[in-house]
């Protein structure tokens, strides 16, 4: 069964071959969806008939947000670390190890039920395509329960064992990567797509660059595609360590050095920026300039967590990278779109062309503009496809 809609007064299709400028725009635009796949795309005039129609009275349509880092199984709740933070505590990674505590306690049916009331929250705000992580279960069941429990939401699951050292390893960070790499990975590779450590020497809990290339390289050997936590709390080895290996993204990207920033240029990794994290950490802002201007594909996403930021919203995210890392409105909605397709190494999500899956994304406003002009207000909503919700 089709579906036109109609009344679009600006469509995103992120195909500057289908319309103006980078992202493509259409004014006064129509979408025909048919079978769950946009089948045209084009001026409302032109557009074919259809078993049904919605009409949307003047608004934008976008292509569903592509949320490409999140970490969403995990019990508790860390806000007094928040508050903490607000009144000046850095952040170190050091507040994993209580979600740690929580999430082994808790029972399969409530990280069910955080994890879907958290991926609904996101549908309701426009993004479709979500990654989510495990990293809070830190043994072999836990992280392999972590990833059952995400792959019932989601194809893009990530094995993050290496997220801290546990406490019960404390003192043999080996022994913990000798574990991660070895039984961890085996029980979890199965339920995984990708693999992710969080690289960061200048952390006491984390990863350094031996231990990062360990995991990555036992995870690619695994059949597991590489991502990684890179250079969030210094300008550590986390992102050449990236490129290097061929990783489909480099995420966080905080502190760059000017060779950091040569290496993506040079590379095929996708710099993956969380700025909520920055805003829920009082950190700096990563200089998405200097990626966009060396030509770096630039992917932004929530790294929606119970620790460094707690956010699910996508527009947010936009917004601040738009009003504090200078990315212009079209770059900041492509790389929301886009660009977490590119990190996720998607074809068929992240732009509206014919063939796209029909993720589709209403702002309640004429232009896609509004969603960093007015930031803080729910404008997006997912359109669901065919009927059904989108996945
Ligand atoms: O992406 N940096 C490491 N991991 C998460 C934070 C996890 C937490 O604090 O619970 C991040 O920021
Ligand atoms: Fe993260």
């Amino acid at each position: 069964m089709s579906t036109v809609i109609t009344g679009i007064a600006e469509l995103v299709t992120n195909d500057p071959s289908l319309g103006s400028g980078p992202l493509g725009l259409i004014a006064d635009a129509a979408v025909v969806v048919d079978s769950g796949a946009v089948a045209w795309v084009g001026r409302q005039h032109d557009a074919p008939a259809a078993d049904a129609r919605i009409e949307l009275g003047g608004r934008a349509v976008i292509p569903g947000f592509v949320d490409s880092h999140a970490h969403l199984v995990f019990a508790g709740d860390r806000a007094p670390e928040f508050e903490a933070r607000m009144s000046g505590v850095p952040y170190d990674g050091g507040g994993i190890g209580s979600t740690v505590a929580a999430t082994r306690a808790a029972s399969e049916e409530a990280l069910r039920r955080r994890l879907r009331d958290l991926v609904a929250e996101m549908r309701r705000q426009g993004t479709t395509t979500v990654e989510i992580k495990s990293g809070y279960g830190l043994t072999v069941d836990d992280e392999a329960r972590s990833l059952r429990l995400a792959a019932e939401f989601t194809a893009e699951t990530t094995f993050l064992g290496a997220h801290v050292v546990p406490a019960e390893y404390t003192g043999r960070r080996d022994d913990y990567v000798a574990l991660v790499t070895g039984p961890m990975l085996a029980a979890c590779a199965p339920h995984a797509r990708w693999i992710d450590v969080f690289c960061e020497p200048a952390s006491a809990h984390a990863f350094d660059g031996a231990s990062a290339r360990a995991v990555l390289e036992a995870g690619r050997a695994a059949g597991l595609g590489l991502r990684v936590h890179a250079n969030q709390l210094s300008a550590g080895p986390g992102v050449q360590l990236a490129v290097e290996l061929g990783a489909a993204s480099a995420d966080h990207c905080t502190h760059l050095s000017a060779e950091d920033v040569d290496a993506l240029a040079d590379g095929t990794t996708v710099a993956t920026l969380l700025p909520g994290v920055e805003f829920s950490t009082r950190s700096p802002y990563p200089d998405a300039r200097s990626l966009l201007d060396a030509g770096v594909t630039v992917a932004l996403a929530t790294d929606c967590n119970p620790g460094s930021c707690f956010t699910s919203s996508m527009a947010f995210c936009l917004a601040l990278a738009v009003r504090e890392m200078r990315m212009t409105p079209a770059e900041a909605l492509w790389a929301a779109t886009a660009g977490g397709a590119a990190a996720l190494q998607r074809t068929d999500i992240g732009h509206l062309r014919p063939g796209a899956r029909a993720d589709l994304a209403v702002v309640d406003a004429p232009s896609f503009r509004h969603l960093a002009y007015r930031p803080g207000v729910p404008l997006v909503r997912t359109l669901e496809r065919d009927g059904g919700v989108t996945g």
